[in-house]
């Protein structure tokens, strides 16, 4: 059912500015980041102006009530995906997330670790920083990386499935959405599949946790990442989740203050998950903005989200399939698909579509959005990609239909 939540717009500052040309800015680039609305702000900032002080340190009442607010800020991440407070790290980002959990799984220290000849497995669509920490595990251990393919519209491709997960997968690490196509995958199937051979499953959930609801047990992963930008919240603030056991089996990949038990001049023994991979003073201020974006999110309904960015997404590609030479780069039903839209204009560059569309204050993402081997494989430069959130409305679709009818005009490629 079709619900208005176009007022949840005024609830983001950013709206208030104008951009090129004197216009209202359409934003249509969540997939990259996304706003952050007033409470996100105020709550990070107040945390700065009331209470800033390192957190599990110091016997102040700063110190106290700042580690109250990270923890809290913990368990409400935790309540987010259906996990418990203490299998909830926190990061600087998703790709840190991705490069510890690597890391730990590379370390021969490890209880559970990777090893010469064990196979990692994941998906040809996968954004770099799922993709590239895998590839350096493989070559720092001699593991053999292979992947699943998609098909011509972009769905995972699982007719191979038993081909590529077998006995030999240790690993698999696979997108929740995909941030060119759009595409949702079928986690539990996958999962499913790993467990039956004893794999471990990691899901990169950046492009779905800020969207569409998710529990970490019904999607039956061992870990699972998203970043606080893309969620409306800070920059500066990941999220790693691993479940409790494995985390404990894992060696920590950052080491110095905070994460430790006790320490010798010869060496020093950990804490427990999670404190054992916060090393440092952790990103507090942005652990609560998060906390308070999560509010946010939670206070609307994911449902309500999601439900909200599938009739964008249907009018965009109900638009986009009257326009001749645009080709969307996706599916074009709307099964298992998020807010997420590629397309290419035949005869333009997608960085000239950008260039473009800018001039009218609507911003999209162009180039190849950090899946080359994608991109590649589609024998593509890359694509022009709208993503949405929940201040987003029709009237923003409305113009970026407009806008690639005047680049269509601008390049002369009008038929
Ligand atoms: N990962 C972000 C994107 O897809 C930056 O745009």
């Amino acid at each position: 059912m079709s619900i208005d939540l176009s007022g949840y717009k005024k609830d983001f500052p950013i709206f208030e500015r104008k951009v090129r040309g004197g216009n209202s800015l359409v934003y249509l680039d969540s997939g990259a980041t996304s706003q952050k609305p007033d409470s996100v702000i105020e709550a990070e900032s107040n945390f700065y102006r009331t209470i800033n002080a390192a957190v599990h340190r110091g016997a102040h009442l700063l110190a106290e009530e700042a580690s109250e607010s990270y923890e809290a800020a913990r368990s409400n991440v935790a309540k987010f995906i259906g996990a418990h407070d203490n299998e909830v790290v926190f990061t600087k980002s998703a790709t840190e997330s991705l490069n510890v959990i690597a890391y730990a799984l590379g370390n021969p220290q490890s209880e559970v670790h990777i090893k010469s000849g064990d196979h990692i497995v994941v998906t040809e669509m996968e954004h770099h920083a799922n993709l590239i920490p895998w590839q350096q595990l493989a070559k720092r251990t001699g593991a053999i990386l292979s992947w699943l393919s998609f098909t011509e519209d972009g769905r995972i491709d699982l007719s191979n499935i038993d081909e590529i997960i077998t006995t030999k997968t240790k690993l698999v690490a696979i997108t929740h959405q995909s941030n060119v196509f759009g595409t949702i995958l079928p986690i539990q199937e996958i999962s499913k599949a790993a467990k039956a051979v004893g794999a471990l499953v990691v899901l990169d959930a950046c492009q779905s946790a800020p969207h569409f609801s998710i529990d970490v047990k019904e999607l039956n992963v061992d870990f699972l990442v998203f970043s606080g930008h893309k969620a409306l919240g800070p920059t500066g603030i990941g999220i790693l989740w691993g479940k409790y056991e494995l985390l404990e089996k894992l060696e920590p990949a950052i080491f110095g203050g905070s994460m430790v038990d006790s320490v010798t001049m010869q060496g020093a023994t950990w804490s427990s998950a999670p404190r054992k991979f916060e090393a440092g003073v952790p990103n507090m201020a942005q652990a609560v903005g998060l906390s308070a974006a999560i509010d946010y999110l939670t206070n609307i309904g994911m449902d309500n989200i999601s439900s909200h960015e599938h009739e964008l997404t249907k009018k965009l590609l109900a638009g986009l399939s009257g326009i001749s030479g645009v080709k969307v780069i996706g599916p074009l039903d709307l099964k298992d698909r998020g807010g997420v839209v590629s397309f290419t204009v035949e005869g333009v560059h997608p960085h000239d579509v950008g260039q473009v569309l800018d001039q009218y204050g609507i911003a999209v993402r162009t180039g190849h959005h950090c899946a080359w081997p994608l991109m590649r494989k589609l024998k593509l430069v890359g694509t022009t990609r709208a993503s949405f959130h929940i201040y987003n409305d029709a009237h923003d679709i409305d113009r970026l239909l407009s806008g690639i009818e005047k680049v269509k005009s601008y390049f002369k490629v009008s038929k």
